[in-house]
């Protein structure tokens, strides 16, 4: 469990199972799907990821009699050829709660989460999202790819298979990341290549291609698709 200011915890769904029911439903009412098979996704959350983690927020101690409610979500997944980072994905805060403070809360305590083990960098992508992200600290980047869901028999040794990159097309076992909770590993393209910098002079970041209002980068449905980072 994370330390938070207020009453406010990060907490590994695979050790508090009394919250599956709860994420689940927070998924499936953001992203559509059923619930019973964004439980069975969030079934296999452990922590040598993906880790899904729950912010938490739990009774001042004027109230004690009732119980700790959940918050927001958020899951954390392996980056391909990139042992120090993490994919940051599924963010979401409950409806009624936006708006305040409760999404920066449990960004910052999702990088205080993946420093504390070692991490020191987070990747994600985002259709519409991009100004909450580069608000606190994320910046345009290239694309990544997403180690997902492995046997939990498979050996540490075996993770190096992923550990790609020459050419982005020849890791087959490895998924591109989506920027809404897959249920499972989707059977996506990897991204395409880079454009040449965009030269219509709206700012865009440099070598990236992208700027806060466009970006070359398209998902699989041929929606644009931000890609971002930050250094933790
Ligand atoms: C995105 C989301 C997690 C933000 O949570 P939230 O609790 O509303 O955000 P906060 O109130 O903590 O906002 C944090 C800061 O970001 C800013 N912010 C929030 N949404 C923003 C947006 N869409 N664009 C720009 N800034 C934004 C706030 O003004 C605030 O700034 P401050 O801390 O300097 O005052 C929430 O809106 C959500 O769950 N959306 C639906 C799911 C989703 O789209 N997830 C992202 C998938 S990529």
């Amino acid at each position: 469990m994370s330390p938070l200011p207020e009453e406010l915890s990060l907490v590994p769904l695979h050790q508090h199972p009394e919250l599956l029911e709860a994420c689940a439903e927070l998924l499936a009412e953001e992203w559509g799907k059923s619930r019973a098979l964004r439980l069975h996704a969030l079934q296999r959350s452990s922590d040598a990821f993906p880790t899904c983690l729950a912010l938490l927020r739990t009774p001042a101690p004027t109230e004690p009699t009732c119980p700790p409610s959940l918050v927001g979500h958020v899951r954390l997944s392996r980056v391909a050829g990139q042992p120090s980072s993490l994919f940051v994905e599924s963010v979401v805060v409950a409806r009624a709660l936006r708006g305040r403070g409760y999404g920066r809360q449990l960004m910052e305590a999702t990088e205080r989460y993946a420093r504390a083990r070692g991490f020191c960098c987070l990747h994600l992508s985002t259709h519409d999202k991009q100004q909450f992200y580069a608000h606190l600290g994320f910046v345009p980047a290239e694309p990544v790819q997403i180690v997902p869901f492995l046997s939990p028999a498979m050996p540490a040794a075996a993770l190096q298979a992923f550990a790609v990159p020459s050419s982005p097309t020849a890791a087959a076992p490895v998924v591109l990341a989506a920027p809404q909770p897959p249920l499972s590993p989707p059977a996506v393209p990897p991204p395409p290549p880079l454009p040449p910098p965009s030269r219509t002079g709206r700012g865009p970041a440099e070598g990236t291609g992208q700027s806060p209002q466009e970006s070359p980068h398209r998902d699989a449905r041929g929606l644009p698709i931000f890609w971002m980072k930050k250094d933790i």
